[in-house]
């Protein structure tokens, strides 16, 4: 099976000299298409940055890597990742269904099919009756679902979800885990969840572990 991203060697650094953070070193993986996996890792010890880097959103300071089986470059076709930031990433001047339909928007879809699928999206997470509110209305775990159905109403092939329940309450976090995983299904996407819940990690098929830039993908090394 052809790998939807596959790195060597993977490097990022930040800062330089005596400021250096190396905060990954050397990450070699390959995601294949419909897999789930974990990335499991204290804070600080890498995940968003690699995350970011599967997403092409961070460029590499060494190494390599490509997405063979996302057609090359995600750049040019962004909506084929889709990306959970665990920072805020709501546009506030925008409501919820606009937040939702934007990348729809941007990546060409008409406008009534842009809202249905916002709006399906927004249902599938049970938040229906937002989608009129705005970002500065909702609680953190409310935005952080809709930065969920964001991500599912752009049909991605590659979901990377990066601490999604980390604000959620454990019933609501399994809950949005669980639209996640069924939407990942349907869409026959794969998924990457970065967490440091273990009840997160024990629902995924695979765990990878890191630490201090280090990435480990044999099971083993958890242990
Ligand atoms: N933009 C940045 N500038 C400088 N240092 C950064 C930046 N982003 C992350 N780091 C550092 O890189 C390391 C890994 O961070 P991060 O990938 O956010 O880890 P995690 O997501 O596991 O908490 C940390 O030491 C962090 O302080
Ligand atoms: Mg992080």
């Amino acid at each position: 099976m052809t790998p939807l991203f596959r790195c060597e060697d993977l490097s990022r650094t930040y800062g330089s000299g005596r400021n250096t953070v190396v905060a990954v070193h050397g990450a070699r993986c390959e995601i294949l298409p419909g897999t789930r996996t974990a990335l499991i890792g204290p804070s600080g010890s890498g995940k968003s940055t690699l995350l970011h880097l599967m997403a092409g959103l961070e460029q590499p300071t060494s190494g390599e890597r490509s997405w063979p089986g996302l057609g090359g470059d995600p750049t040019t076709s962004p909506w084929l990742i889709g990306v959970v930031f665990q920072a805020p990433s709501l546009l506030l001047p925008l409501d919820v269904v606009e937040n939702v339909e934007l990348p729809l928007l941007l990546a060409g879809t008409d406008r009534a099919e842009a809202r249905e699928r916002a709006v399906a999206a927004l249902d599938s997470l049970d938040l229906g009756d937002l989608g009129p509110k705005l970002p500065e209305e909702l609680s953190g775990g409310q935005a952080q679902r809709v930065a969920v159905a964001r991500v599912l109403a752009g049909r991605p092939r590659l979901i990377l979800a990066d601490e999604p329940t980390g604000q959620l309450d454990h019933e609501t976090g399994a809950h949005v885990l669980d639209v996640m995983l069924h939407a990942a299904d349907r869409l026959g996407a794969a998924v990457v969840i970065s967490t440091h819940d273990p009840a997160v990690a024990a629902l995924l098929d695979t765990r990878w572990a890191v630490a201090d830039g280090r990435l480990s993908t044999s099971e083993g090394a958890l242990r």
